[in-house]
Formats: C-alpha cells, structure tokens, sequence
C-alpha cells in the first residue's frame, strides 16, 4: 500500500469527541519516548505530522491522522515514563485505556518497544491486559538502527521468551526504524490486510 496523502484531523484529550465517522483506525501506543511520532512520520512520509521531541511525554492527545481520505493513523501519548508527574502519568493512561474500550473501528494496536531494552514489566503485562480484553495488537521493535543485526536478534529472542512465559506463541511483530524506514513496507501491508472498509 502507498500513502498518497496523510492529512491532521484533531487532538483530543476527551474520547468522546474523536472522530465518529466509522472508518477504520490503527493506533501507536507505547512507553514516553519509544518512537511512536517518529515511526507515523516515517509510514506516511510525512516528516512534520506527528510532533516528536527527544523529551519524553511530547504527544499528550489523542491524534488522529486520516489516511488517503480512508482510514485513521492515530498517535496516543506514551506511558510509564518517571520523569512525567505523576498526576499527568495518570491522566495519560485514563486516555489511553478509555480509547482502547471505546472505539469500535480500532482494528489493530501496535505496541512498540525500543530493541535496545529488556524486556518492560509495564509493556509485558500492558499485552497481558489486551489480550484478556482481546484487543488485536502487534508488536514494533523500534530503533533497530542503533543495534548491530546479532544484538538485535538476540533481544528479539528475549522478548520472545518472556511473552512464551504467557503467550501460547509469538503475537505478531515487526523490526522498524524511523531513521532507516526499515519496516515501513510491511506495517503498511499488514495494515492493508486488514482494512477492508
Ligand atoms: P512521546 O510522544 O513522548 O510519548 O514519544 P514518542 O514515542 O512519540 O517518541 P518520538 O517519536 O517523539 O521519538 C523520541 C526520540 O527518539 C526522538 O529523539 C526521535 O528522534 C528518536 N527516535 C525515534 N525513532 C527512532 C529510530 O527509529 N531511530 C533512532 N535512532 N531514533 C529514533
Ligand atoms: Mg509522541
């Protein structure tokens, strides 16, 4: 699929008031800091849409981005980073989970985890979460750029083996860089797979 045109629609930070117009949605989600904004810039080729900031806690709306006139790209604020208060931490988690329990046309989160890191308790039982509310996610090792192809399969391998601890098989995932664009044609594939609107 090719993105020929990638358009802001709105910022919200009352769910009620997100778009309602029945079209598909994918959202990003992930830790403060992550890649989320960067990895949207990337798949839309779009360099100024999505506001990134090396400071965690950039993004802290709902965005919706509407994609070739038919389909929502939508950027949540990140979770679980220290340095936000912990008044604002709060805040953006009740955003993000009232997001995910209302709206009928998310058809897939992508949960992103930078490669570098260990496996997170917060991303590990934030999956637990979705799948025992079976929400349709996927994985994004993000950053792939700043490992050498060994450490980054090996980390790969980690996490595989921590989500085994409680995951009958892998969930679905991809390898990206916002730098390198690499993972940029098989995200959009697999969201072309799954938008049928
Ligand atoms: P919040 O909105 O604060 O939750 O962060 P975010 O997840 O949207 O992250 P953002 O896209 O703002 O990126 C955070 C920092 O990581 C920025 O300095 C980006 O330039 C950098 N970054 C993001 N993706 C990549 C990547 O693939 N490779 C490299 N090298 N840097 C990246
Ligand atoms: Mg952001």
């Amino acid at each position: 699929m090719n993105i020929t045109s990638a358009k802001f629609v709105m910022s919200n930070s009352d769910i009620k008031k997100c778009p309602i117009d029945n079209k598909a949605e994918y959202a990003f989600i992930g830790r403060s800091n992550v890649g989320k904004s960067s990895l949207i810039n990337m798949l839309t080729n779009h360099k100024g849409l999505a506001k990134i900031s090396t400071k965690p806690g950039k993004t802290q709306l709902v965005n919706h981005f509407l994609i070739n006139d038919q389909w929502y790209l939508v950027d949540l604020p990140g979770y679980g980073f220290a340095k936000v208060a912990k008044n604002t931490k709060q805040r953006f988690s009740k955003l993000i989970f009232s997001f995910i329990e209302s709206r009928p046309n998310l058809i897939n989160l992508f949960v992103l985890v930078d490669c570098r890191h260990e496996p997170q308790t917060k991303d590990v039982d934030f999956m637990e979460w979705l799948g025992v509310n079976g929400i349709p996610f996927s994985i994004i090792f993000t950053k792939a750029d700043k490992l050498s192809k060994q450490k980054l399969s090996e980390n790969v391998k980690a996490y595989e083996k921590e989500l085994l601890n409680s995951w009958e098989e892998m969930p679905p995932f991809f390898i990206s860089s916002a730098s390198s664009g690499l993972g940029k044609e098989e995200i959009l594939n697999s969201i072309d797979e799954t938008n049928k609107t």
